[in-house]
């Protein structure tokens, strides 16, 4: 079908722009899961995602999108690369989500072309409604969503839907109780293992 992909999640890890990498046996799978539990999660709660459904333990049936080239940053709690920006501690609680759009690619002639006004305004409030979706998710499973990454695409008909992954590779997810760090941190600042992690929220999502 060609209005279809087809995900594959491999099991890949890479941090600080590819400087550190090693594959993670089993972690493709663990966020395949993960993914779809919240992309499934999601459209109960009418946001759209490219999201079709589940062909195996490494692969999802997606939509076709153009994905835009932009990485939408929400912030809930200090932590990463806004301590060093802006000296923070990590863990400081923000009044209000903070909202960040990067550019995924580094020339600027052609991110100024990304996206239209109104096209940026919708990313924002999509963004913050996943982002209390996401929050009030993980809260029942006594996770605090701490910030993450989400990547959007436009449909054939020029929809602008949530696409890519939702996963603890590009989520950050701390135990309410201990702060424990559940997600990719524990590859990128060598906390533990990572397969471990990532077990831990699957499990918290299919006991819920
Ligand atoms: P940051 O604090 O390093 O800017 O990361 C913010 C969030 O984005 C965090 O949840 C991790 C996620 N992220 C990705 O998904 N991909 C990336 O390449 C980076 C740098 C961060
Ligand atoms: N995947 C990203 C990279 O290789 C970084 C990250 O997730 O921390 O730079």
């Amino acid at each position: 079908n060609e209005n279809e992909y087809v995900v594959y999640y491999k099991d890949d890890a890479t941090a600080f722009n590819g400087e550190k990498k090693a594959e993670i046996s089993s972690k493709g799978i663990l966020n395949n899961k993960i993914s779809t539990i919240i992309f499934e999660m999601l459209k109960e709660n009418n946001i759209n995602t490219h999201f079709i459904k589940s062909l195996s333990d490494r692969e999802m049936l997606v939509k076709k999108v153009e994905i835009l080239p932009l990485e939408v940053i929400v912030r809930n709690i200090a932590a990463g690369s806004i301590c060093k920006r802006v000296g923070l501690e990590e863990g400081v609680v923000f009044d209000e989500p903070i909202f960040e759009i990067s550019y995924k690619n580094d020339d600027y002639a052609v991110a100024m072309k990304l996206a239209t006004r109104e096209e940026l305004k919708f990313l924002r409030e999509e963004t913050l409604k996943i982002n209390e979706l996401l929050k009030a998710f993980f809260l029942k499973l006594n996770l605090k969503l701490v910030d993450f990454k989400i990547e959007f695409g436009k449909d054939s008909e020029g929809n602008i839907i949530l696409a890519d992954e939702v996963s603890p590779d590009t989520c950050r997810l701390w135990d309410v109780n201990t702060n424990e760090k559940l997600d990719k941190d524990r590859f990128r600042k060598d906390l533990g293992d990572l397969v471990e992690g990532y077990t831990e929220v699957l499990s918290r999502m299919n006991n819920k």
